[in-house]
């Protein structure tokens, strides 16, 4: 045979394990990915619930933004915004009536699905704190509307999902909770606005409220630029300080924040103006005790 056509022989074997090949191994390690199982952390059965419970469950929902995601009456829809996968909120009246206790906690605060898998959009790092009371209120409140609604489909893998997943541009929800830091710690005085920061703000804000610079979305020590009355304006009616208009916080106003009581509004004003005044030695230590986590989880994954 002329080396030539030799040559071109090979090129073409090659070429065509290569066209069989990529796909496979992009699917092959992918689904790794996407079928893990998590080991189950024991579960912390929520509290049993109260008469004054489904109501708190219902502020719950609105304040931190389940609504907003799940849709108004939970029944779940495609997600936008989290391409490339298609992926849909799970309509959570089913869920609240099909789940334990204990895998309702689990998909909440840590992002496990009933089958030990991740889940994906779902922000579970805000909820990674929410008090026990607080769940069992929220999944109180869900049982008692009742299932209702269609079964919404899985999260769809196709190529271009899978691809981003290997390059880290999708990242399974139980290592966001994982690796999500926290906000300033300034002591029991101030748990309570942190709490509901963490639960209503951390969503957008992240889950430290430094804000995105991508995303343009400011660190919430822009705060300490409020005074507490503007602060409510804010919260209520979306206006800035300075009466300026800031149309994603007004949406927010209109669906979600109105409903915050005022000791609510309160508590994150003074939690959220006390961060943006909080001394450097305390800034510095709580570097340090990020850097810290940090180097104990890439010590713990090594293993
Ligand atoms: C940013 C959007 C978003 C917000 C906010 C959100 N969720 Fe989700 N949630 C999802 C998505 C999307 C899924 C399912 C798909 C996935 O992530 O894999 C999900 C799944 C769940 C599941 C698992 C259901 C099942 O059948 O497996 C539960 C439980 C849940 N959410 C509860 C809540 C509650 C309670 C809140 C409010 C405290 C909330 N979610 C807020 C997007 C959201
Ligand atoms: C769904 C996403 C989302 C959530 C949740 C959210 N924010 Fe925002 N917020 C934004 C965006 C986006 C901007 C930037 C808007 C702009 O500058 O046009 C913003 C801006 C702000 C600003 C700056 C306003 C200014 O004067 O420039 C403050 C203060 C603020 N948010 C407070 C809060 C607080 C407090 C919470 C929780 C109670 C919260 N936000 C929850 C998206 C969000």
């Amino acid at each position: 045979m002329h080396p030539v056509l030799k040559w071109a022989g090979a090129i073409a074997v090659v070429t065509a394990v290569l066209v069989v090949m990529v796909p496979v191994f992009l699917y092959v390690a992918s689904e790794a990915v996407i079928e893990r199982r998590y080991p189950l952390p024991a579960i912390e059965e929520p509290a049993a619930p109260s008469p004054k419970t489904v109501e708190r469950g219902f502020h719950l929902a609105q304040i931190s933004g389940c609504s907003d995601c799940h849709g108004a009456d939970f029944n779940g829809r495609l997600l936008k915004g989290a391409e490339p996968l298609r992926v849909w909120s799970s309509n959570l009246r089913l869920s609240a009536a099909r789940m334990s206790d204990g895998e309702f906690e689990r998909a909440l605060r840590r992002g496990i699905a009933s089958d030990a898998t991740s889940l994906w959009a779902m922000p579970s790092a805000d909820y990674a704190y929410m008090s026990e009371d607080d769940v069992a209120a929220l999944l109180a409140y869900l049982r008692a509307l009742g299932p209702a609604g269609p079964t919404r489909p899985r999260p769809v893998w196709d190529r271009g999902a899978r691809l981003a997943l290997l390059e880290g541009r999708i990242v399974p929800a139980v290592l966001t909770v994982r690796d999500s830091p926290s906000s300033l710690d300034l002591g029991p005085r101030y748990d309570g606005g942190r709490y509901l920061a963490r639960i209503s703000c951390g969503e957008c804000h992240g889950t430290n409220l430094a804000g995105s610079l991508e995303r343009n979305i400011p660190d919430l020590d822009v705060v300490s630029l409020y005074s507490r009355a503007a602060f409510f304006d804010l919260l209520r009616r979306g206006i800035g300080a300075h009466r300026r208009h800031i149309p994603a916080m007004m949406r927010l106003s209109s669906i979600r924040f109105h409903v915050l009581a005022d000791y609510e509004i309160m508590t994150l004003y003074d939690y959220l103006d006390a961060r943006a005044h909080a001394p450097p030695a305390l800034l510095v230590r709580e570097k340090a005790n990020e850097l810290r986590r940090r180097a104990a989880i890439e010590a713990q994954s090594e293993e």
